[in-house]
């Protein structure tokens, strides 16, 4: 079976409540009156790019995000802003985490003097589960996978009266999680002083890497809002043992990836894909790509051995995976029909996301030794 599958989006979007929160809601001017807000770099590395013969690669560098080492913080603080803004006097909320969301709602719920409860998947790695227990109120590891510790988050935050914060949906749960998308549009509207100018993004090609799919739906609805079909061509990356918006494309329709979920991406080690993000994703993705471990860890050493002047980019296994995407993009010799797709060639323009660092430090000094 291919490892890759070609959308025809029809780049619309609808207007339905969740796409009035992505649109109203203000999630830059919230971040910018935190003290801890700036900006994260958006850096240009043309040696990588000359070496792997295209045009230009941008990433945009988010372990840099609010001393957190991941941009996950950007969608729980403004989801927690805003359930707080409706109801102070929430005490406690509670969320099923790989690592990174649990980091952002921990971090969030100390700013506002807020007690947390995080559930861990049962093969969550000892560094991400000390990294959590340094801020959190209290983590659990399940014996569960990612979907079903969600499940478990679910069902105790109601027994509880927790307030659940979790950045995926499904029906009867969407408005949290669509704030949390608002909350990342900031990364976006951060470059649009850069490279999202006025009528046509500096970009032409952009490679998402894909848990629950919400945070690439969100950078889908915000390039299909700004620019509808003038939008970059938008590629989704998976990791091959857990690749859910594949298989629902695939299927046709949302559904549990069924791979065995031994993956070093962490962060994409997740579960069916959430349903508001699968509405936008449908409509806006061009394409998504599986790619293996192998491919993550070669862009972690290309991000971090530089070439030429290039900045060093310190990235974690999530982290890199966009990058990773490209890089299978253009080595592999059997996706012609992918690369012409998207139009990929030595003009093009491409924007990545380093979304974590080295949030498994341990993990990350093996990678980059070998
Ligand atoms: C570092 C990193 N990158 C990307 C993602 C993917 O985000 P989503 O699950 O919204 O697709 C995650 C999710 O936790 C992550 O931790």
């Amino acid at each position: 079976m291919k490892d890759f599958f070609l959308n025809y989006p029809t780049n619309k979007l609808c207007h339905d409540k969740i796409h009035f929160i992505l649109d109203n809601d203000n999630a830059l001017n919230y971040h910018n009156k935190l003290e801890e807000y700036s900006k994260t770099p958006l850096i240009q590395l043309n040696g990588l790019a000359k070496r792997i013969g295209v045009n230009k690669i941008f990433i945009k560098d988010e372990s840099k995000r609010f001393g957190l080492n991941a941009y996950k913080v950007l969608g729980a603080s403004y989801a927690i802003y805003k359930i707080l803004s409706m109801n102070p006097k929430v005490s406690t909320f509670c969320t099923a985490t790989d690592g990174n969301h649990g980091m952002a709602v921990a971090w969030s719920c100390n700013m506002n003097n807020k007690e947390s409860v995080i559930y861990v998947p049962k093969d969550t790695s000892d560094q991400r589960i000390q990294s959590l227990s340094a801020i959190a109120s209290r983590v659990y590891k399940t014996d569960l996978n990612y979907e079903r510790t969600c499940q478990l988050a679910k069902t105790t935050s109601r027994k509880m009266n927790w307030q659940l914060v979790q950045d995926t949906s499904w029906k009867g749960y969407e408005e949290i999680p669509a704030y949390i998308m608002s909350g990342y549009l900031t990364q976006f509207k951060e470059l649009e002083n850069e490279i999202n100018s006025i009528k046509k993004p500096k970009a032409d090609i952009i490679f998402f890497q894909t848990g629950v799919g919400s945070w690439a739906a969100s950078g889908i609805w915000y390039y299909l809002n700004k620019y509808g079909t003038k939008k970059p061509k938008i590629i989704l990356v998976e990791p091959n043992e857990c690749s859910g918006v594949f298989e629902s494309f695939i299927n046709g329709k949302r559904i549990s990836p069924k791979g065995n979920f031994k993956t070093i991406m962490a962060g994409l080690n997740c579960g069916i894909p959430s349903k508001i993000a699968w509405e936008i994703i449908k409509n806006g993705c061009d394409a998504c790509l599986k790619i293996s471990d192998k491919y993550a860890k070669e862009a972690m050493r290309s991000l971090f051995y530089n070439h030429n002047k290039d900045l060093r980019v310190i990235s974690g296994e999530s982290g890199a995976a966009g990058l990773a995407g490209l890089m299978k993009c253009i080595k592999d010799k059997s996706l012609d029909n992918l690369r012409n797709h998207i139009g990929l060639s030595s003009d093009s323009k491409i924007l990545v996301f380093n979304t974590e660092g080295d949030t498994d430090k341990e993990s990350f000094k093996s990678i980059i030794k070998n």
